[in-house]
């Protein structure tokens, strides 16, 4: 028998709603809460992040991504790449920027986007692509910022952009843009008109921010092959210098890889008697909402 004291704290309403949240959790059903918000609102680290990559004279990051054995067992690789910053933001070396004006003049794009999504730029023929493809598109970016002894670790899934949109490829150039777009917000304090963005012109500015000569690495032989293998055709050699920001041979090839981060946490090494560990993870609800929670950890 049951002891008093519980019939008396019988509530049938609270007993309804933890039978409902039971049954939620069952369906893997986290329900909104008044802090949850659309995914593109502006991340709490974001601009902690920007104002330390700021600091910082240049900022490579590390790329881990998941690749299989020839069991089929996960295996980690990392690689360095250059953070190309927060997308589809990008400051354009004098040079890039003339070679736009020139090359696609009236149809850049408005800056009137911004976002907390990190991009780096790569060749489609690395390793990297194949890897996010086939481990659901799992990342992680790592810098250590060394000018504000701290580094951070952004985890999350990143997709890629500047691939074919010809009716036969574009399945996956569509569905990247769309989870990507998720992440785009209008910025404020700007007038441009948002219909005159596109994710053309988007990817070209990339490819634009790069020298001719890294333009041109786009149009190497195949990344990984052993040198004493021929490349396929005679366009493919090292040390070309590329002009042309519709070259179909290194646009062929060129990508900009976005994360959406999931998880991010900061390591702040400064006071190494006290030294602070950070993290933020997004917390997704049902209804395309959500919202970062904040912890302090011991490092
Ligand atoms: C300083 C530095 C910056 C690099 N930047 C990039 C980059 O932005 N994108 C890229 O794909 N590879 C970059 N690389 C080359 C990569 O580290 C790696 O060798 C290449 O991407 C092939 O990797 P994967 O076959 O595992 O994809 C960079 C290397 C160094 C040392």
């Amino acid at each position: 028998m049951r002891p008093a004291a519980y019939h008396s704290h019988f509530n049938p309403v609270q007993s309804a709603y933890r039978r409902l949240n039971f049954t939620k959790s069952i369906l893997n059903f986290s329900p909104t809460s008044a802090m949850d918000q659309p995914r593109n609102t502006k991340a709490p680290w974001r601009d902690l992040l920007d104002s330390h990559l700021k600091q910082n004279s240049g900022y490579e990051f590390n790329i881990a991504t998941i690749a299989h054995d020839s069991n089929g067992d996960p295996v980690p690789r990392v690689r360095t790449c250059g953070c190309r910053g927060f997308f589809p933001e990008l400051e354009l070396h004098p040079s890039g920027q003339k070679d736009m004006d020139e090359q696609v003049a009236e149809a850049q794009n408005p800056p009137v986007y911004e976002s907390d999504m990190l991009t780096f730029t790569t060749d489609a023929r690395m390793e990297k692509l194949d890897q996010l493809k086939s481990s659901a598109r799992a990342i992680e970016a790592m810098f250590w910022l060394k000018d504000t002894m701290t580094q951070w670790r952004v985890k999350g899934r990143a997709y890629h952009i500047g691939g074919p949109s010809d009716p036969e490829k574009k399945f996956y150039e569509h569905l990247a843009r769309d989870q990507i777009g998720k992440g785009l917000r209008v910025k404020e304090d700007q007038d441009g008109d948002t219909a005159k963005w596109t994710w053309e012109s988007a990817v070209t500015r990339y490819f634009a921010n790069h020298s001719p000569v890294m333009r041109g690495s786009f149009r190497n032989p195949p990344p990984g092959q052993p040198r004493s293998e021929e490349p396929s055709g005679p366009n493919l050699k090292l040390g070309q210098r590329v002009t042309d920001l519709y070259d179909p041979i290194a646009r062929g090839n060129f990508r900009v890889v976005v994360i959406i981060a999931e998880d991010v946490e900061r390591i702040d090494l400064s006071n190494q008697e006290d030294v602070q560990r950070e993290k933020w993870t997004y917390v997704e609800s049902s209804h395309g909402l959500g919202h970062w929670k904040n912890a302090d950890l011991w490092p």
